[in-house]
């Protein structure tokens, strides 16, 4: 038996949390999530007012400073990361080494990890300037990568960025504009576009926030710590679900198949889930989901696309699962990523991308979070403990005498 007390500490004591349901990790000032009421602020704003009044960079710029900023300082901050949009001219001999048919999420880590390769004057996590110049260099450099992996996949040349334009709308243009033709902005889209960065800023301590966080609690820098964000995002159960939500839509293809599907997801034994569906935080409606919903109604509203078979479906399916005991008894609701593909095949994304948007939004939060715990005196190595349950310690076994 082995003596817990010299594994943890005189008390013996240590706290088991598998996926950290009830783990604090650190102190916060940035978003507050209120799970049973399905309230989300960040830095006391709530979300839904910033989506309705804001716009995505005065977000990014709350989440940094702590304040919304005034018109000066707004401009002055959109000022700062349009002068950082562009890549260094090297990435793009980076980019040809990738296969055209890699996940664009694949891309996006091996970029953005790769970018500490290339910043050398923004490394240093303890020269608060070059904090400052790695979050904004990140922020202003996400949308363009993103684009890049998406051009390198239909081997289309790469846009650069155009600076006067807005940040969703130069994503926009440097996904869907060519060279040789002067690229025509929808503003809804534009805005929807702008919109859904704003949903997607930062949740406080997800898993890819959480990701970010225990990398840069070792002392990594900062393009490393989010290459380990987009990593952990990638996963279906986080940032990959709103791919998975969309080929799970297509998959049903027909409101018919529903109760089908869901005898499928109440199935002890088989491991379907409802993509979209449930939150370890939201016992309640996800706010964010509220909105997106609002979102996409515009959306296909203004592009005129009525009666679009997965939206039926996508709200079929949602009043079918709000009634039904297994979701109602759960506390599992819409979350933001049930929506939110269906804007993105409305405005044109592929599918590949989608989970690549979720990290352009997130890398603002990311960034806010992975600056306040550099900043913070009691912030030290993470590093949780086990519970043990292997063998004890045994004679070792010569090559010969093993069996
Ligand atoms: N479909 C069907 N059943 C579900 C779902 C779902 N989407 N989500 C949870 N459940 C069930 C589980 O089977 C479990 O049932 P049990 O108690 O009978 O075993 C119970 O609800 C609790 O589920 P857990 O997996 O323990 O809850 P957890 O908090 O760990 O998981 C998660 C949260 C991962 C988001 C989960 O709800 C899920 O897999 N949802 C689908 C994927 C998804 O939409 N992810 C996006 C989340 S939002 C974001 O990351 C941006």
């Amino acid at each position: 038996v082995i003596d817990v007390r010299k594994l943890y500490g005189d008390t013996g004591m240590f706290t088991y949390d598998p996926g950290f349901t009830s783990t604090g990790s650190c102190e916060s000032k940035i978003t507050y999530i209120d799970g049973d009421q399905g309230i989300l602020l960040h830095r006391g704003y709530n979300i839904a007012d910033l989506a309705e009044r804001s716009d995505f960079m005065e977000v990014a710029y709350l989440l940094l400073n702590g304040e919304l900023p005034t018109a000066d300082e707004k401009a002055e901050f959109i000022h700062t990361i349009s002068r950082h949009t562009m890549v260094h001219e090297q990435i793009t001999t980076f980019y040809r080494g990738f296969r055209r048919d890699a996940h664009p999420m694949a891309v996006c880590c091996g970029v953005v990890g790769a970018l500490s390769a290339f910043y050398h004057d923004s490394l240093d996590i303890n020269d608060p300037q070059q904090r400052m110049i790695a979050s904004h260099r990140l922020i202003a450099k996400m949308p363009t990568i993103a684009a890049m992996a998406y051009k390198y996949s239909v081997g289309q040349p790469f846009m650069y960025p155009q600076n006067n334009l807005s940040y969703a709308g130069n994503f926009l243009r440097m996904m869907f504009g060519v060279p040789a033709e002067e690229y025509v902005m929808n503003p809804v889209i534009e805005k929807a576009m702008d919109r859904i960065l704003m949903l997607h800023a930062d949740h406080e301590q997800n898993a890819s926030t959480s990701t970010v966080r225990l990398a840069g609690s070792s002392g990594a820098n900062p393009f490393a710590c989010i290459a380990a964000g987009i990593a952990s995002l990638w996963g279906p159960s986080h940032g990959g679900a709103n791919e998975a939500v969309l080929n799970m839509l297509q998959h049903i293809g027909d409101k018919k198949n529903i109760p089908a599907f869901l005898s499928r997801v109440k199935d002890k034994n088989d491991h379907t889930r409802l993509m979209g569906f449930g939150h370890r935080v939201y016992k309640n409606y996800d706010p964010r989901a509220t909105v997106m919903r609002k979102t996409c109604h515009e959306v296909l509203a203004s592009l005129g696309i009525k009666g679009d078979p997965l939206l039926d479906l996508a709200m079929e399916m949602e009043q079918i699962a709000l009634k039904d005991d297994y979701f109602v008894s759960k506390k599992l609701y819409p979350n933001v990523d049930f929506y939110s593909g269906i804007i993105f095949r409305a405005i044109g994304i592929p599918v590949t991308m989608f989970t690549v948007l979720f990290a352009v939004a997130r890398t603002t939060g990311w960034i806010a979070q992975w600056r306040e715990m550099i900043e913070d005196p009691q912030s030290k190595i993470g590093r949780p403990r086990q519970l043990y349950t292997g063998l004890t310690e045994r004679p070792y076994v010569p090559i010969h005498a093993r069996k």
